[in-house]
């Protein structure tokens, strides 16, 4: 991926390679941050039912068809749609993706930052003894600084630049590999000090028990939303790995293999957060900033806690790099393949431009709070507009495109390698995505518009 002319496309290694690097974009801030603190205001139980739902029915058969139109068309998503379907306007779906990389790269690194301040405040032993309250203040503090977040933040856009600029290939994947599977580790290690606090079992029941009373058209689109954002699907991140992605990878099961993996970490996040919140007396509506009041109150509950804490906060931060690489990615991909520039002046314009943006969407959590639409603050209404409606309108299209426009045969050359595959999934994948995935994201979209009513 770290090419810089356009006959010589890189592409990944080896399958291990597309898996992790995939895997690498899904996994983050999305799994550890995002699902419990939305799954915690929408209710719990019955959120996670329909998130799951959503993962299967939809969300793996989109991620699918973004494989599909990279590999085939072999440029950015607005490059590919333009290859794929000449002088048809499927390309501003490319367009729309270009626009939502800024808006995720702001609040996400945002985010990113605080996992930094978090690093920083073990690595200084500020955190250690602190109780609930004390946590709760100490997060408001440091938002309201504004300073601090702005530099954290400007510190993780810089490392992203600066892996996109050096190549993802040799750096990235190597480090991933190895991290990873101790991030999972220590979320196991979270989990069982979790579920063995006093009190923890009602946190159990708020997420595995579904309370379906609490279902309405918000927690629905959350849902939608949520599995779009977790997977990295609906803006094209996956059509532009898609097009590094060998020939003689097998796409489906690739796809299977990412969203299986997604899924279990944000359900093990949810395991290690819920039952904790409930057993030191939180609340689990406690809204962004949730998991960096809970886990260090679980932490200092277990031996060595302040080390863990570290490698934690450490682990996360790479976590969130692999997925904003894959965000900044579909930008400098965009800029260098379509405006001919090359990749390194794109990454450098890229990262200047999601600056100015996140600066702003930084300071509104902190000095301009009070700034609001809609009951909304910038950084609120970025992650709203991307996540339940850019992604899903993206996804959307993306279905259709490949249900109603693409050549089915190309499709099936496409998920059977030129038929060296099996695909036996091809009637249920093509089903999928004519009929139930449209069908069911136009209905969510109806019916929190409240024009459906069920
Ligand atoms: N899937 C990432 C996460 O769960 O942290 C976030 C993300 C990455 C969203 C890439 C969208 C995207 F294109």
């Amino acid at each position: 991926m770290d090419n810089s002319s356009d006959n010589s496309r890189d592409s990944f290694s080896s399958r291990f390679a597309v898996i992790a690097a995939v895997a690498g974009s899904a996994i983050g801030l999305g799994n550890i941050w995002r699902f419990p603190y939305v799954a915690g205001e929408n209710g719990g139980g019955a959120f996670l039912i329909i998130y799951l739902l959503f993962v299967f029915a939809i969300g793996i058969p989109v991620m699918t068809s973004e494989f599909v139109i990279g590999r085939a068309g072999q440029k950015n998503p607005y490059g590919s749609f333009r290859k794929l379907a000449p002088g048809q306007p499927w390309y501003l779906i490319g367009i729309m993706g270009v626009a939502a990389a800024f808006m995720i790269l702001a609040f996400y690194t945002t985010v990113s930052g605080w996992t930094l301040e978090y690093f920083y405040q073990t690595l200084t032993g500020n955190l250690a003894g602190k109780n609930d309250s004390e946590l709760t203040l100490m997060f408001d503090e440091f938002l309201q600084g504004s300073y601090r977040p702005v530099i954290w933040f400007l510190v993780f856009m810089g490392f992203t630049g600066f892996i996109i600029l050096s190549g993802v290939k040799n750096g990235i994947e190597r480090y991933t590999k190895m991290l990873m599977p101790i991030l999972f580790v220590l979320l196991i290690a979270l989990c069982i000090r979790s579920v063995t606090l006093e009190g923890s079992m009602a946190g159990l029941n708020f997420l595995f028990y579904p309370d379906f009373s609490k279902i309405t058209p918000k927690v629905i689109l959350e849902a939608l939303g949520q599995a779009f954002f977790s997977l990295s699907i609906g803006m094209g991140t996956l059509i532009t790995y898609g097009s590094y992605i060998n020939k003689s990878e097998n796409l489906g099961s690739s796809a299977m293999a990412v969203s299986i993996a997604d899924t279990m970490i944000a359900v093990i996040a949810g395991v290690a957060i819920f039952p904790a919140v409930f057993a030191l007396g939180g609340s689990p509506a406690s809204g962004t900033g949730l998991v960096f009041i809970v886990l260090p109150g679980i932490f200092q509950k277990m031996p060595l806690g302040q080390v863990f804490q570290l490698i934690f906060f450490s682990l996360l931060s790479v976590a969130a790099l692999t997925s904003t690489i894959s965000v900044l990615e579909v930008i400098v991909a965009y800029l260098a393949e379509e405006l001919k520039m090359t990749r390194r002046k794109a990454t450098i314009a890229a990262t200047l431009m999601v600056s100015v943006l996140g600066i702003v969407t930084v300071l509104s959590m902190g000095s301009l709070r009070n700034f609001t639409i809609a009951g909304k603050n910038i950084f609120g209404m970025l992650e709203f507009l991307t996540s339940n409606i850019m992604l899903p309108l993206g996804g959307l299209f993306i279905v259709i495109f490949i249900g109603w426009s693409f050549s089915p045969q190309r499709t099936k050359d496409e998920l059977t390698n030129d038929g060296k595959l099996k695909a036996g999934y091809l009637p249920v994948y093509m089903f999928i995505v004519r009929f139930v995935a449209p069908v069911a994201i136009a209905m969510v979209f109806l019916y929190s518009l409240g024009i459906l009513k069920l």
